[in-house]
């Protein structure tokens, strides 16, 4: 089958014809309709998560899908041939620029009904990231004051919608031209990251999710209330993740140097950090898909690519620009 592959870091993806899926008995087996595009792909061909994810070359790209179910493993009970489905693989097992993939059954969902592949191959990594920022780690709860940075982006675009599903008051950072943008998704408060300083603007926040870390990580914690956190999805790591993961300790403890300064300004102003790296969940995906046929999550999908235009599109994703998500179509 026809497939995208990093064959070595840094270069560009490139197409290669690859051996079908192996489908385990736990497996499900999908055809690709719709793949969504992630920063996270463009840091894994550049080798930038080599430590974290020991990917073995060549490497199918991709952590997004939606597509049709062609096939199951002896010991799955929840999906069927025919099911559309959507699902972010395990990290492991990631590979969705591919025509076919197969994925544990308890990473997939049925896709929200009422979306496009489009629309459900953009949700599952953006989607699972917000809701396990904004439901796990920061237990958002009616009244709260939370800042979602990039509020116009794949991740933003969807957090500021989820945070203000859960009832709190949301402010968000964006370009002037996608204030309106951000404002139809919720946002109570804009700020134009380009022209003001969201730290002379906001106090008292509850919860901050910070996707850019360095300066604007450190001026998050300044606009918390005591008691309050910053959950960064980009960094630095922090020892409670690297323990999770499984790191090998020299790794432990490096990351612990990486996230000792921000730890530590955290505990001065006495409030906490938090780093997330966000995991697959079938379970979770049910609940999204819910929350979009009900109309609560709406899944913005900025450019739609062809599957020949995937390392163009990968390209497009890091020059910016796209509101909320781009997405690679199959047609098959
Ligand atoms: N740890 C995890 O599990 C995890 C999961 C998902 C993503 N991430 C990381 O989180 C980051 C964001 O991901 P994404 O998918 O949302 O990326 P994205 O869609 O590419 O985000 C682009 C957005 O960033 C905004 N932006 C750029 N500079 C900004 C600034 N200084 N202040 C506020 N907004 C700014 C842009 O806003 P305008 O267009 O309005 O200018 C644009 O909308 C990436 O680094 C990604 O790797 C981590």
């Amino acid at each position: 089958m026809r497939a995208f592959v990093v064959t070595k870091y840094k270069e560009p993806l490139r197409e290669a014809e690859v051996a079908e899926p192996t489908v385990g008995e736990g497996d499900v087996l999908v055809q690709v309709q719709a793949a969504g595009l992630n920063q996270l792909d463009e840091k894994i061909r550049l080798g930038e998560f080599k430590q974290i994810l020991p990917y073995k070359l060549q490497l199918i790209l991709g952590n997004d899908v939606a597509g049709t179910v062609l096939q199951v493993g002896s010991k799955v009970r929840g999906f069927k041939p025919g099911d559309e489905v959507y699902g972010r693989p395990d990290k492991d097992r990631i590979g969705t620029f591919a025509e076919r993939i197969a994925v544990a059954e308890d990473d997939l969902a049925l896709k929200p009904a009422s979306a496009s592949m489009e629309e459900a191959g953009s949700l599952p990594l953006v989607a699972l990231t917000a809701w396990q920022a904004l439901v796990e780690h920061g237990n958002v709860r009616p009244g709260q004051k939370v800042l979602i940075h990039a509020g116009a982006g794949g991740v933003g675009s969807i957090a500021v919608q989820l945070a203000k599903h859960l009832g709190a008051t949301v402010a968000t950072t964006a370009s002037g031209s996608n204030a309106g943008f951000v404002r139809d998704l919720g946002a109570d408060v804009v700020i134009d990251y380009r022209t003001q300083d969201f730290e002379q603007l906001l106090s008292g926040y509850d919860l901050v999710l910070d996707s850019l870390g360095g300066e604007n990580l450190e001026k998050s914690l300044r606009i918390l209330k005591p008691g309050g956190k910053t959950i960064g999805i980009s960094g630095p790591p922090d020892p409670a993740f690297a323990r999770e993961a499984g790191l090998n300790p020299a790794l432990r403890l490096a990351i612990t140097v990486l996230s000792t300064k921000i730890r530590r300004h955290a505990r001065k102003l006495g409030v906490s950090y938090e780093f997330l790296f966000m995991r697959a969940s079938g379970d979770q995906l049910r609940q999204i898909a819910s929350l979009v046929d009900d109309g609560v999550l709406r899944p913005i999908v900025g450019k739609v690519f062809s599957f020949d235009q995937t390392p163009e599109a990968l390209q497009y994703l890091t020059e910016g620009g796209i509101r909320g998500k781009a997405v690679v179509a199959l047609s098959n």
